[in-house]
């Protein structure tokens, strides 16, 4: 008996994270400076970790009938309300609680998204290079993926004609994600604007993920759905704890749309997970309601690695780089050393720095790497060993 048979094509035929697999050969390596991850390196702020242990203890918002009861299915209202102040603040875009639905991170705002607005072999656009979960998702629920470059020459912004050639009569939604992973830029309001009228133009809903929105170290986060009611009526926004607040595994994120893809979200996720975990959702509420100062620090931090990183790589013989407006990352082109895999190999085994391809991007990623912003003293010594393995890796 063969028990591959048992497994459904549209999972066999998704491949492994490239991530993940580079991840485990750096962990094979003990002295191995680890620049691969996408998560932050500081904890969730102590006033979150105590609200979350106390919820433990005693029901902890209106209506709980036991400390560790299920959930609301779209979450607890009282977060769902702080994040309307929140969202109506920053983000300018005019929600009320019900239009907000608790998640167990972005991953799963993306997932329920997609889920929702397409159909079988729909297409949706995305960027290229772009974060992997994106084309897994839509591939796992038989949509299809199609992609938009996104080149260095324009700091990585999309330009609306390269948008415009990869649209067909099947597109129905497109996905934006501003601040960028892997490339660090940060869409301006005028791309935005664009975006949004090829969007209405083309009647396409836009999912826009923004998990990176604190950071932004020139220039301003802007949500497409700010812009207008029109855009603000087809566009499903993506937000997320993991980031802001060194939270990757607590799993917390919310979807901001409007309430007629809202509610679907909230039937989904009953059959899915049934919610989020209560104690991580009153740890939210606070995180929203003590830590702004802090969220504050810990941008001027990555920007200063930021700084160092940018200047240490602009250095380097043969590499460039865009200076990368927001997200954690630096993208720089290392095309004149070989592939992108065989570069990140090679700096692995000979260098122990782990970075990832720019190939497991996209097609566009091709002769770029993804290195985490890790603290300052790592990133000296990660670009030391770096500078040091081009001289022979020229060779
Ligand atoms: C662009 C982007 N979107 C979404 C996510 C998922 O974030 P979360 O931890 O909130 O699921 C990540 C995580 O790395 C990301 O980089």
């Amino acid at each position: 008996m063969d028990i591959n048979k048992y497994i459904a094509e549209r999972v066999r035929n998704l491949p492994f994270s490239e991530i993940r697999a580079m991840l485990r050969q750096v962990k094979q390596i003990p002295d191995a400076v680890n620049l691969t991850i996408g998560e932050p390196d500081f904890e969730p702020f102590e006033p979150i970790k105590k609200a979350i242990v106390e919820a433990l203890y005693k029901p902890s918002y209106t209506g709980a009938p036991r400390p560790c009861a299920y959930p609301p299915g779209n979450g607890v209202y009282e977060l769902r309300e702080e994040i309307a102040k929140k969202v109506k603040t920053e983000n300018k875009i005019d929600v009320t609680p019900e239009e907000i639905v608790i998640t167990n991170g972005a991953e799963q705002g993306l997932f329920l998204s997609m889920l929702t607005i397409l159909n079988p072999g729909e297409e949706i656009l995305l960027p290229d290079p772009g974060f992997v979960t994106y084309g897994a998702i839509a591939k796992v629920i038989s949509a299809s993926p199609t992609y938009y470059p996104l080149y260095e020459e324009n700091e990585f912004r999309p330009l609306v004609e390269d948008i415009k050639r990869n649209l067909t009569k099947k597109t129905k939604a497109i996905l934006i994600n501003s601040p960028n992973n892997p490339t660090g830029a940060v869409y301006a309001k005028k791309d935005l604007e664009e975006i949004a009228e090829l969007a209405v133009e083309h009647d396409l809903a836009i999912i826009s993920d923004e998990p990176y929105e604190k950071f932004v170290y020139e220039g301003k986060h802007v949500s497409i759905a700010s812009l207008d009611e029109e855009v603000r009526k087809r566009t499903i926004s993506i937000f997320s704890f993991s980031k802001t607040y060194g939270a990757t595994g607590l799993r917390l994120g919310y979807v901001v749309a409007p309430p007629e893809l809202s509610k679907h979200f909230a039937k989904l996720l009953l059959y899915n997970t049934s919610g989020v975990c209560v104690p991580v959702q009153i740890g939210g509420i606070e995180a929203l309601r003590c830590c702004e100062e802090e969220v504050e620090r810990i941008i001027e931090e990555y920007k200063a690695r930021r700084d160092l990183a940018y200047k240490r790589l602009s250095e380097m013989p043969d590499i460039h780089c865009v200076k990368p407006k927001g997200a954690f990352y630096m993208f720089p082109y290392i095309g004149k050393y070989g592939s992108s895999k065989a570069f990140a190999l090679n700096l692995l085994s000979k260098a122990h720095v782990g970075v990832v391809p720019g190939s497991a991007y996209g097609e566009h990623g091709e002769g770029y790497i993804r290195m985490y912003l890790a603290k300052r003293e790592l990133l000296e010594e990660a670009m030391d060993r770096i500078e040091n393995a081009l001289k022979y890796l020229e060779n």
